[in-house]
C-alpha cells in the first residue's frame, strides 16, 4: 500500500495508513521518558532547551546521547561548540520546561537564561543553578537521524546541586508529550 502524504512509512501490509499512524503515535507516546533542560554553548552564545530524547548509552566510556532537532538553535550550538550540559530538573520546578521551548534570552551580565540563574560548567555549557543535578559532556559521536541528530557525549563532569533525594522531573509529571 503506498504511504499517504504526510504519513511516515513503513506501514505494515493491509493496515489503514491513517489508523496505523495514530496507533503508532500513541504507542511511541507511551514510552517513558525523563524531561530535562539541555544547555549548549558556542563562544559567547548559549541556549537552554527542553528535551526528553535522552539516554545513557554505555558504562565504559561514560556516554550519554541526546536527540536534537536540526532546526533548533541548540543543534547549531552543539554542532559548533562540541559540548552540552544536561540539567535534571526538580519535579516541583516543572513549570521551567515551558520556558525552554524556544531560543532563550541570555543575560550574560546577570548570568541568567530567561531569568533563571546559571553558571558555566566544566565544558563551558550553561548549568542551571536550580537543577537538582547535572552532567556536562563533550561530544564524541553524532548520528544523522533525519529530522534530528543524535549527539553522543562523554560525561566529563557530573554533580548534585540539591538534595540527592529530590524527585526529578519525568514526562508523566506534565501534560506535555513529544515524539511519536
Ligand atoms: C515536552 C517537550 C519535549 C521536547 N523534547 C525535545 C527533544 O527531545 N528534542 C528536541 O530537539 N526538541 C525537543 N523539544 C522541542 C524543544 O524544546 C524546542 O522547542 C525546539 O527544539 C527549539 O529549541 P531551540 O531553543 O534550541 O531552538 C521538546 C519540547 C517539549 C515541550
Amino acid at each position: 500500500m503506498p504511504v499517504q502524504e504526510g504519513i511516515v512509512g513503513p506501514i505494515p501490509e493491509g493496515r489503514d495508513p491513517e489508523d496505523y499512524d495514530r496507533l503508532r503515535r500513541r504507542v511511541l507516546w507511551a514510552m517513558p521518558y525523563g524531561l530535562y533542560v539541555l544547555g549548549s554553548r558556542d563562544g559567547e552564545r548559549r541556549n537552554g532547551m527542553t528535551i526528553n530524547f535522552v539516554t545513557q548509552v554505555s558504562f565504559d566510556p561514560k556516554w550519554v546521547g541526546v536527540g536534537v532537532e536540526k532546526e533548533a538553535l541548540t543543534h547549531e550550538l552543539v554542532t559548533a561548540g562540541g559540548v552540552f550540559s544536561l540539567n535534571l530538573i526538580a519535579r516541583e520546578d516543572r513549570a521551567i520546561v515551558r520556558k525552554f521551548t524556544k531560543p532563550v534570552e541570555v543575560d550574560a551580565d546577570a548570568s541568567t537564561l530567561n531569568g533563571f540563574a546559571f553558571h558555566d560548567g566544566a565544558t563551558g555549557a550553561p548549568v542551571l543553578d536550580q537543577a537538582v543535578a547535572f552532567v556536562d559532556c563533550e561530544v564524541r559521536e553524532q548520528l544523522d537521524c533525519g529530522g534530528h541528530t543524535f549527539f553522543v557525549g562523554e560525561v566529563v563532569e557530573a554533580g548534585f546541586q540539591r538534595d540527592e533525594e529530590t524527585p526529578v522531573l519525568r514526562m508523566e509529571d506534565t501534560r506535555l508529550n513529544y515524539g511519536g
